[in-house]
């Protein structure tokens, strides 16, 4: 029987149709916008594809390239607004093949090393962004959920290690309502409360996190563990107040997490950098490379002020381990700082790069999604059948079709998507007079090579639709 693993002229051909396939796919700069099946539909389309003798490399591919790729949405579609969408570089994209091909371990300097170099240098970057102090580092994980979970298993590990009498302590972490639901949902991974402070879609503010610390009975306040603070709510862009909410973690001795896995690109941005001031006095922060600083999926990271903290909360032990720890094969493992033991080595593509274009480029890129943002906000503010709901934050842009009911942006959603037009969803924002959650119309900018004619024929869809 014919090996999988044996080179042979099938395997060659295929190489030349997946690199074939590759080119086509980056360097179409408007790719369809593909649109879900049923699974269903699907397999009445493709048939069965695990069979015990295989299909063929060849059958398997055009399936992939005719049918199944055609619904999906691909991220970096120019008119995808939704969510947080995302552009990576074709640079990364190339280099995420090279990362494949290069069959990496990434847990352990010893088989790892020059590709966690690579890492490491990317990870600078990231961490002068932030202003931590140079004894801060951090590892890329495989996204912003994994990030949060990996800082809270770090920040509660801390808090016990403190006093004997934690160890049997349920334990609380503080964070706003308007916070990332991985961060709730994380929450229960490691089986800690939560209290989550403010309103919805509201700055969460040093002061309020005050009032909240001083609001705990006794006992919750000694099973406090960390405060999360969000840099760049997923909804409408939002940056809790980092300076004040520092200053209250830092007299209270409270661990505090930033979220920034949306909004950390835009550290880069020097016209927004301002607004993240505080930032630089966390104990941890999430940045998803994978959103706002062009990497392929996946990829985020978590950054630790002080890595000896992450080491002793995650650095896994077993005997066929030790050799990494051993002298002649030590080095920086990336294992040891975050919840994953094999890993892939997902900040090299970033790395590639980020050395090809040079880090100016990168700012120049957030910016302009910054500008996005602007730009759709002067069209809305001159249409006289959208008005903004809230001004810009980031590159979120709320805004409401005046007289829609939900079904009416539900349905606005679905024909775009379906004819292949664009993808823009709608969210729920509450309205601050009334208090009541509204359907609104949101935009979040990625891309770069997003145009303005893009935010105004996107705007329009939604006049000749009423
Ligand atoms: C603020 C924030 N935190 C965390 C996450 C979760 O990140 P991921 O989807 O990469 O796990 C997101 C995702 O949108 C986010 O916007």
């Amino acid at each position: 029987m014919k090996s999988m693993h044996k080179l042979d002229i099938d395997l060659v051909e295929m190489t030349m149709d997946v690199m074939k396939y590759t080119l086509n796919r980056i360097s179409n700069t408007s790719p369809d916008l593909g649109a879900p099946k049923t699974e269903t539909k699907l397999l009445e389309l493709v048939g069965d594809t695990i069979t015990e003798n295989g299909i063929g490399g060849e059958k398997a591919l055009s399936l992939f390239k005719d049918v199944l790729v055609k619904a999906t949405v691909p991220v970096d579609h120019p008119k995808n607004f939704a969510f947080v969408p995302a552009s990576p570089t074709r640079a990364s994209i190339l280099f995420d093949l090279i990362t494949s091909a290069s069959s990496i371990h990434g847990a352990y300097w010893m088989e790892g090393a020059g590709a966690i170099f690579c890492e490491n240098r990317a990870m600078e970057w990231l961490v002068s962004l932030t202003g931590l102090p140079d004894t801060a580092f951090g590892v890329f994980t495989s996204g912003g959920t994994v990030a949060n979970l990996s800082a809270m298993v770090t920040a509660r590990h801390t808090w016990r290690e403190k006093k004997e009498s934690r160890k049997v302590l349920r334990s609380l972490m503080l964070t706003s309502k308007s916070a990332h639901s991985s961060v709730k949902s994380m929450a229960k991974v490691i089986d800690a409360d939560v209290v989550a402070i403010g309103l919805e879609d509201d700055k969460m503010t040093g002061k309020m996190v005050r009032e909240a610390l001083a609001g705990l009975s006794e006992i919750d306040r000694e099973r406090l563990f960390a405060v999360v603070a969000t840099a760049g709510t997923t909804n409408a862009g939002i940056i809790d107040d980092l300076k004040g909410i520092a200053e209250v973690c830092d007299q209270e001795e409270i661990w505090l997490h930033v979220d920034a896995a949306y909004g950390g690109g835009a550290l880069a941005a020097p016209s927004v950098r301002h607004r993240f001031n505080g930032i630089e006095k966390a104990d941890s922060i999430t940045i998803d490379p994978h959103k706002w600083l062009f990497s392929p999926y996946d990829c985020g990271a978590i950054l630790y002020r002080d890595m000896t903290l992450a080491e002793e909360a995650h650095s896994q032990k077993g005997p066929y381990l030790s050799i990494f720890k051993d002298e002649g094969a030590y080095g920086f493992n990336p294992a040891d700082y975050q919840i994953q033991l094999t890993r892939r080595v997902r900040g090299l593509p970033l790395w590639f790069s980020l050395a090809m274009h040079g880090t100016k480029r990168y700012q120049q890129a957030i910016e302009r999604g910054l500008e996005l943002a602007q730009i759709a906000e002067r069209h809305i503010d001159v249409m006289d059948f959208v008005e903004m709901v809230r001004p810009v934050s980031l590159s979120c842009v709320l805004f409401r079709r005046k007289g829609w009911n939900p079904e009416d942006y539900r349905e606005w959603t679905y024909r775009n998507h379906q004819s292949g037009f664009a993808l823009v969803t709608p969210t729920q924002w509450r309205n601050k007079e009334t208090g009541e959650h509204e359907t609104v119309a949101r935009f979040c900018f990625i891309n770069p090579d997003t145009t303005q004619d893009d935010i105004v024929s996107v705007l329009e869809s939604m006049h000749l639709d009423s």
